[in-house]
């Protein structure tokens, strides 16, 4: 593995695990931090030992949002030449699933973060926002996107105009989070759904995903017979004889993964 210094990597049998660790800057989201967790991210996606992952920040922040110390310095030259958070364009191409485990602030490019993941399970302490009107911008890893296609656009307009942060019941009554869970047993909860998702069919649960991340993109006719040829493919997984025939034969599977 490779030797990071701004995040940590665990495995835990068929999940593997990233903590942001800028524990000083409450893990604003520095271009070398962006670029280990992709990273790392993207290693965990081709390796065939992995069927699912969790990202996961510190108890006081998942992050801070991207670093406005770096930033602060950038002239519109400089943004536009280097594509700046350009970067975040590849966590939408991870194939297995994804679920950030959120605790404390999420807020910025950390509350965008949270969104770029499948799913967030929340502790009680998080607190999500969007708070880069108060520096004069306007989101940019796709805050005002993937807002208002999880929330609506009247919550996402009173985040992105007011800066206004929520907390986690608020955003979990606005279907911004799935679960929010005590906040000591966030991380628990989120390696344990993502245990049960690295234990199913991965070829299904990769399909899955992409059929779901498609209703966001296309109308309903489209995404309903994009989920067919979904659903059609799975029956030339190994996983689908193995799934059916073990519920007839009333035992666990055992996938292979194929
Ligand atoms: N970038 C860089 N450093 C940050 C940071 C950020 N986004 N957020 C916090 N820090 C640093 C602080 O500067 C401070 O460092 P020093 O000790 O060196 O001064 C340290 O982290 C601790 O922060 P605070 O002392 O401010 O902690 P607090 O508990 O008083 O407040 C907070 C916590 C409310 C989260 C506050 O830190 C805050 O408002 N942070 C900025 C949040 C923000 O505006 N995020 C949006 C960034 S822009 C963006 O993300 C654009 C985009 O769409 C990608």
């Amino acid at each position: 593995m490779p030797a990071y210094t701004q995040i940590a990597v665990e495995t835990h049998g068929r999940v593997g695990l990233v903590r942001l660790d800028r524990p000083k800057a409450l893990n604003a989201l520095c271009d070398a931090l962006a670029h280990e967790l992709l990273d790392a991210l993207e290693a965990f996606d081709a390796d065939p030992g992995i069927g699912a992952m969790v990202i996961t920040g510190s108890e006081k922040a998942f992050a801070a949002g991207a670093d406005i110390k770096e930033m602060s310095a950038k002239s519109f030259g400089e943004v536009l030449a280097e594509d700046y958070l350009g970067v975040w364009d590849r966590f939408p191409r991870l194939r297995k699933p994804v679920i950030g485990a959120v605790r404390g602030f999420a807020l910025g490019g950390g509350c965008e973060l949270a969104m770029m993941c499948d799913f967030v399970i929340a502790g009680d302490d998080a607190r999500f926002g969007q708070p880069e009107i108060t520096l004069g911008v306007i989101p940019g890893m796709g805050g005002t996107q993937r807002l208002p296609h999880l929330v609506g656009r009247a919550l996402a307009m009173d985040m992105v105009l007011t800066g206004r942060m929520i907390d986690a019941a608020e955003a979990k009554a606005a279907g911004l989070v799935a679960r929010v869970v005590p906040a000591a047993n966030t991380l628990a909860e989120a390696l344990k759904a993502a245990e049960t998702i690295a234990e199913h069919n991965l070829p299904a649960v990769i399909l899955a995903k992409e059929a779901v991340h498609r209703a966001e993109e296309v109308g309903l006719a489209e995404g309903l017979r994009f989920e067919r040829r979904q659903f059609h493919a799975t029956f030339a997984t190994e996983g689908r004889a193995e799934g059916m025939a073990a519920f007839l034969e009333k035992r666990k599977p055992a996938f292979t993964h194929r």
